[in-house]
């Protein structure tokens, strides 16, 4: 499998309602930091994660973090 593409260099902080989401881990959806399909045709596929309360997330958009779908800092070292 090939590396992710780097979709941005920072997190993506967004105020989420509970429910199922889907984060890109292709780094080639152009709803980032969310899947829109275009992970068709490579070896990616989304990561399904579930919120159960309304909260403040800072998705990973360069799509190199240990902890998906959450920023855990490695962008500040790309
Ligand atoms: S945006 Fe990827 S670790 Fe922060």
């Amino acid at each position: 499998m090939g590396q992710p593409r780097l979709a941005a260099k920072e997190p993506a902080v967004r105020s989420l309602d509970p429910g199922t989401y889907y984060w890109c881990t292709c780094g080639r959806s152009r709803d980032q930091p969310f899947c829109d399909g275009s992970h068709q045709g490579t070896d990616f596929q989304p990561l399904e994660f579930t919120l159960t309360e309304k909260e403040e997330v800072a998705l990973c958009q360069c799509k190199r973090t240990k902890t998906p779908p959450y920023c855990d800092g490695t962008h500040q070292t790309l």
